[in-house]
């Protein structure tokens, strides 16, 4: 059995309705929409927030429809911010193919983020899960905010370690904490439970989305989506925020004037990403990648070792671990 068999065994039958459940919540009668949707839905992702979603409240009593419902909404906003984000950093590939930008461009993606939106907030309305919206809603302001908070600094290159973190935190790890909060909630959790999980799920995605910046300065392009996009756009991530602190003024002069001036070009980039390396910058953001896993394993041992928390473990060292 592969890793991620392992971690959707008790969970296997629930995914695989979730599937169709969640291919139906696209549906739409305007073919435009339809085709897009299709290929969507096609080009699947790794499917992790569900996963996170079900093994939660399977943690804590049982998987309901609740469940299925905090499930397929949050994948569907998820889907939607990916769409969004490929416009905002013109991004051309993702999950393996073009995104969705690349092939119909700007004004389409921007509208089929925001039907997949509507989407998932109309299947919630419907089936009376407030405070599930009350849950989610939340994190979508918390994502938008950080990919503001991003963008703000990107402009001014003066990002600092903590404002790292904060960016983090509210563009990913709010969705991954929403999940698991809204997975206890599901299963009818009680409020101290439901506030372990959340911070579980803010833990997790910190390790997260460290990760997926190491990605953009440690992977070839196997992943399915860009990598050294993020200089390119001039973001600044953990690797090079530790090891511009701690160079030597000239050294920090010139991986500045390259952010600033050369960032699209190759060969000043790639001795960039080197001097990145080379800096520790890579070495340190995995080793708080590894504090922010700790973390979250310890609040997972709060709780009783079941199957559904074997399986939450193996999702979190996956996430860490993960090639893609
Ligand atoms: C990508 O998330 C966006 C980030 C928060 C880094 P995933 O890596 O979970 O994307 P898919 O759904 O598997 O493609
Ligand atoms: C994550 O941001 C996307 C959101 C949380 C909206 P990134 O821009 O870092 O993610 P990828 O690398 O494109 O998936
Ligand atoms: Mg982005
Ligand atoms: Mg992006």
């Amino acid at each position: 059995m592969t890793e991620v068999e392992k971690i959707r065994a008790p969970i296997d039958a629930q995914m695989i309705e979730f599937e169709q459940r969640f291919r139906a919540s696209m549906k739409s009668k305007t073919p435009l929409l339809d085709r897009i949707t299709h290929y969507i839905v096609k080009r699947k992702g790794k499917q992790m927030r569900p996963m996170f979603v079900f093994l939660s409240a399977q943690l804590c009593g049982r998987i309901g429809d609740s469940t299925f419902t905090a499930a397929s909404l949050i994948e569907l906003l998820h889907t939607a911010t990916l769409v969004h984000d490929d416009v905002v950093d013109d991004a051309n590939l993702r999950r393996g193919f073009f995104s969705i930008n690349a092939l119909w461009k700007n004004k389409i993606a921007v509208l089929v983020g925001d039907y997949l939106l509507s989407r998932g907030l109309l299947m919630s309305v419907e089936r009376n899960e407030f405070e599930l919206l009350r849950i989610v809603s939340g994190a979508v302001r918390e994502m938008s905010e950080g990919e503001l908070l991003q963008m703000e600094k990107t402009r001014k290159l003066n990002i600092t370690e903590a404002v790292y973190y904060e960016i983090i935190r509210q563009k990913t790890a709010s969705l991954i904490s929403a999940c698991c909060e809204s997975g206890a909630h599901s299963a009818g959790a009680d409020e101290d439970t439901r506030k372990r999980l959340r911070t579980f799920g803010e833990y997790v995605g910190m390790a997260f989305q460290i990760k997926d910046d190491l990605f953009d300065y440690t992977s070839g392009g196997e992943i399915g989506k860009p990598t050294g996009i993020d200089i390119k756009e001039k973001k600044m991530t953990l690797p090079l925020i530790y090891t511009l602190e701690h160079a030597s003024g000239a050294d920090r002069n010139r991986m500045v004037n390259t952010v600033k001036h050369h960032n699209k070009n190759k060969r000043r980039v790639r001795e960039l990403i080197d001097m990145v390396v080379a800096g520790g910058g890579i070495a340190y953001a995995a080793e708080k990648m590894e504090y922010y896993r700790e973390a979250a394993v310890k609040i997972l041992y709060s709780f009783e070792q079941t199957e559904a928390r074997d399986a939450l473990e193996r999702l979190v060292n996956y996430t860490i671990n993960r090639k893609k």
